[in-house]
């Protein structure tokens, strides 16, 4: 017996990422070649923390007074802008001129997911996504008691469109509403980022959905975007998509400062949301303002402050793409060298095409993950895999591992 409400009531957080990285810290203070592949957070090849000296700088030129003052509640005019400018990238006018856009600060792109799922899903209501995916979402789910349809991510290597469609005509045999959450580009865990036709065949169902009658909601968590492709332009490269959408498709975008700036304990992120339809672009923001109010009530001023000092200074702003684009091609450099030993192990991954992330595929993930601490390295158990952050893990160990991971698993 407990004094919590029955929603709460036996909700315990076990085998979450953290709890893991925990025990991979602890393996550490006592055996000196322990490789920790658990967290989900930039390092350099020398294994420190991967800071944005930029971005350092910018936080530097803030007075105390401004980083702890109260934000306003959804960031406020100029956040929108920067977020905008910088998330859309060359697409920022596209979507001005032909959507309706509005912008709410939320921490981290958990914020934004959470809120989302606050205001789109109720009790009749069922989110559909992908059967491998970023443990989190459950809990964000079973905190507000909601529920969830998976379909089957891969079919021969590329997305398995017609499992989607599957889950979508599941969940409208019941109710007209479709709320569906992709995780993309450099999807966590497997790294997979759909292509510029999977997209659009996409929108182009969905289109159909609504013409319909169906309310569609996208849910679309883009944390990894800034590390896939070789450039800022080229990771933009699929909101061209966006074009294909011509009804009243409602896409609400989970944005993470935590990944794009490295400043994950500052907690900056933003929740963007585009229609067609003007109406449920107000909707969503009386609501995503009044819910955020209703919890965390406003953000952490630093990050949005922090966006105004850096993109009003060309030189900074080119300064801070130049260590983004360094930090793409360090990921690109160990995802190259684990997934050129894999092929030559003969040990399988999901595809990848970018992002912080690889996955090995294994029946039983628990398992794999104890054979693998027995030789001192900690990876995620994942719905159907062990996942990999190349992210944290220094060339120098990478060389060698996916040989030693075959055997291990053998
Ligand atoms: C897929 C995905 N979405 C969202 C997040 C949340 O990031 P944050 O809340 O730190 O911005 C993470 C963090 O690991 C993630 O992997």
């Amino acid at each position: 017996m407990s004094y919590l409400t029955k929603q709460k009531a036996g909700k315990i957080l076990v085998g979450d990422t953290f709890q893991i990285a925990r025990q991979a810290a602890l393996a550490k203070e006592s055996h000196a070649n322990v490789i920790d592949a658990t967290v989900g957070a930039l390092f350099d090849d020398d294994q420190q923390f991967y800071e944005y000296k930029t971005v350092t700088r910018m936080i530097k030129r803030l007075a105390v007074a401004k980083h702890y003052a109260y934000a306003p509640t959804s960031g406020g005019d100029a956040f929108k802008k920067h977020i905008s400018d910088w998330v859309f990238g060359p697409y920022a006018t596209m979507i001005t001129n032909e959507f309706h856009h509005d912008v709410v600060a939320t921490p981290g792109a958990s914020g934004a997911l959470y809120n989302t799922f606050m205001n789109y899903l109720d009790e009749h209501d069922t989110l559909i996504m992908p059967d491998i995916y970023w443990t989190n979402y459950l809990v964000m789910l079973g905190n507000i008691n909601a529920k969830h349809l998976t379909y089957p991510l891969f079919k021969e290597g590329a997305f398995h469109f017609d499992a989607f469609v599957d889950a979508t005509k599941k969940v409208l045999e019941h109710h007209q509403k479709i709320v569906c959450l992709f995780n993309d580009p450099a999807h966590n865990p497997t790294g997979y980022s759909l292509s510029l036709d999977e997209w659009t065949r996409i929108y182009d169902y969905l289109n159909g959905l609504v013409t319909e009658g169906a309310e569609v909601i996208v849910l679309y968590d883009l944390a990894y975007l800034d590390y896939e492709g070789e450039t800022h332009l080229e990771s933009r490269r699929l909101f061209e998509a966006l074009k294909a959408i011509e009804t009243d498709i409602l896409v609400i975008l989970a944005f993470s400062g935590s990944k794009s700036f490295s400043l994950y304990g500052l907690r900056l992120g933003a929740q963007i949301a585009l229609s067609r339809n003007k109406q449920h672009i107000k909707a969503f923001k009386n609501a995503a303002v009044y819910s955020a109010r209703g919890t965390w009530s406003c953000p952490p001023s630093t990050g949005p402050l922090m966006l105004g000092q850096l993109f009003s200074d060309d030189l900074q702003t080119k300064k801070f793409a130049k260590e983004l684009d360094r930090a793409r091609v360090m990921l690109r450099a160990r995802a190259e060298v684990f997934l050129g030993e894999a092929k030559i192990a003969g040990l399988p991954t999901y595809p990848y095409r970018g992002g912080f992330f690889i996955t090995i595929p294994v029946e039983d993930p628990d398992q794999a993950f104890d054979r693998l601490a027995g030789i001192h390295i900690y990876t995620i158990p994942v719905d159907q895999g062990i996942r990999i952050a190349i992210s944290s893990i220094p060339m120098s160990l990478i060389t060698g591992m996916a040989r030693r991971i075959k055997n291990a698993l053998t």
